[in-house]
């Protein structure tokens, strides 16, 4: 008896195996998975982006991890584009996992980094909209940034102990208020801005959080877990608990911006002007949960991320005086000291430009890119991707191991321009077209255009006014914080104006 219960459990066993690497046979290859756990002993989620870097080497530009559910990966630019581009609707889904949407959005498929379908489509061009009435990557918004940026200027300026400054703050005020004046219609003073410090720490507190969580992992891949007691916790709830606390901030702002709006007068920022085409019945997809959704999205999106590139940006122009110093040079002489830059400077800043696209793909800092999902069956270069599988274009993979980019390791903005010394090298090396830190396609990034213009000011501006150095005794430690967006360490720094 007992013998035969012990032919069943390994004939079951048996069967089990085989069907998941039937399972598995149906994906691109990569490397070899477990029966049932995949490739997740070969992955440190602490630091995901160097999991991929090795496993990245071993292949081919496109292979797929389980994790436990299947991941493909793409690391090659060609094959990036041809998915993105060439067969960009294949590839145009976010996951419908029920932790990413339920637990880390305002509401699921609701505004624009997690929805899908059309009410994503409605949603981002929606607010494209209405970010282009409000000047995105025009005169208006460049305004706004360079109001921003002056009053940070100001700010460092009026520090007194000069030698130990921690840049994160100056910085991160700075962005925020811009996204904070477009979608709330008001900016925070420095040293004055609790609510916002609130809000970045409650996000850096999720942020930390996940990195370090097995129970995400197996509520991501086994979504019957988070339906059971004190388990439900840890594969989700506890996610769901603190993401509603960071978009308490966006629920009391939208509040406060509606409080006195009426729908007949001009909008003066966005969360006014959603509500005035909600009004006009402008579009069936417009209501309360997407105009919270779409606010949280581009709260969220638009200031961790530029803040993030310009703290790296800090630390790595410290650790490099030379590069510093001839920046500040041609900032000197197109511009001089005496006005803050305009965007109309940089066609003649050859070297900022480069600085700024050496930036971005050395101090990349999303991990992975956002998560896309195919949405048919689809043929990339021979291999089938099932319909429903997760995509990663694996953006900092490519900037960081792309052969086109000479010792990708080493920080060197002169790469990107001519042996003429006047042109990038666009023609040549196709070396601009291989730096997309805003991803590609019709899902990339929806604020490139205020991004570009928070970069370009931000990093002109500052090494304009102010000489940053170590502190005696105290290097610059380039090594990131372990995490889903890859962040600097805290670390104090000397500024000098000049
Ligand atoms: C250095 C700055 C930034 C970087 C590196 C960056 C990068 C990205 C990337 C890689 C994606 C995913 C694109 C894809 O799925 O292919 C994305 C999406 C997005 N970003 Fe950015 N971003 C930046 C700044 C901003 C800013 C300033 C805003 C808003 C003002 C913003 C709003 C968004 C939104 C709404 C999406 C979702 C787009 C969609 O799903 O249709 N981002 N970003």
């Amino acid at each position: 008896m007992f013998a035969v219960l012990l032919l069943g459990i390994v004939s079951l066993l048996i069967y089990s195996i085989v069907r998941y690497y039937q399972y598995t046979a149906k994906y691109p290859k990569g490397p070899l998975p477990l029966p049932f756990i995949g490739n997740l002993l070969d992955f440190d989620f602490k630091t995901q982006h160097k999991t991929f870097d090795r496993l990245g080497k071993q292949q081919k530009g496109i292979y797929t991890l389980f994790t436990p559910v299947p991941y493909v990966q793409i690391t090659d630019y060609q094959i990036i584009k041809e998915a993105f581009v060439d067969k960009g609707d294949d590839f145009i889904g976010r996951p419908t996992n029920k932790v990413l949407q339920e637990a880390f959005t305002f509401a699921p498929n609701a505004g624009v980094i997690n929805s899908n379908g059309d009410n994503w489509r409605e949603q981002r061009r929606m607010a494209i909209t209405i970010m282009r009435d409000f000047g995105m990557g025009k005169n208006l918004m460049e305004e706004q940034v360079r109001s921003s940026v002056g009053e940070y200027i100001e700010h460092l300026n009026n520090i007194e102990d000069k030698d130990n400054v921690d840049m994160r703050w100056p910085v991160q005020v700075m962005v925020a208020n811009i996204i904070n004046e477009v979608l709330f219609g008001y900016r925070y003073k420095h040293g004055d801005c609790a609510p916002l410090m609130k809000y970045v720490e409650d996000f850096n507190y999720m942020i930390d959080h996940i990195s370090d969580s097995k129970g995400l992992l197996l509520g991501m891949g086994f979504p019957f877990l988070t339906e059971l007691p004190i388990i439900g916790w840890y594969t989700y709830g506890q996610f769901k608990d603190a993401m509603a606390k960071i978009n308490e901030y966006i629920v009391h702002n939208v509040e406060r911006a509606l409080k006195d709006y009426n729908v007949e007068d001009e909008p003066t920022c966005f969360v006014h002007a959603y509500k005035q085409k909600m009004a006009q019945n402008a579009n069936a997809y417009l209501d309360q949960e997407n105009l919270m959704g779409t606010c949280a999205d581009f709260f969220l999106a638009g200031q961790e991320t530029t803040t993030t590139t310009l703290r790296w940006a800090m630390l790595i122009f410290a650790k490099h005086p030379e590069i510093q110093e001839k920046l500040r040079q041609e900032v000197h002489s197109v511009i001089g000291k005496d006005r803050l830059p305009f965007m109309a400077d940089q066609p003649k800043m050859l070297y900022a430009r480069a600085c700024v696209l050496e930036l971005q793909r050395f101090a990349n800092i999303l991990a992975t890119n956002v998560q896309r999902v195919t949405t048919k069956d689809v043929e990339i270069r021979g291999e089938i991707i099932p319909k429903d599988t997760w995509v990663n274009a694996d953006i900092h993979y490519l900037m960081a191991n792309d052969t086109m980019f000479e010792n990708p390791e080493e920080f060197r903005p002169e790469r990107y321009i001519c042996q003429d010394g006047k042109t990038l090298r666009k023609v040549r090396y196709d070396l601009i077209d291989r730096t997309i830190p805003f991803s590609i396609g019709k899902r990339m990034c929806a604020g490139e255009g205020i991004a570009r213009v928070e970069l370009f000011l931000g990093l002109t501006s500052t090494f304009q006014n102010f000489k940053i150095s170590p502190r005696p005794g105290h290097p610059i430690d380039l090594e990131p914080k372990t995490g889903q967006i890859i962040l600097p360490k805290p670390q104090q720094l000397r500024i000098q104006k000049v």
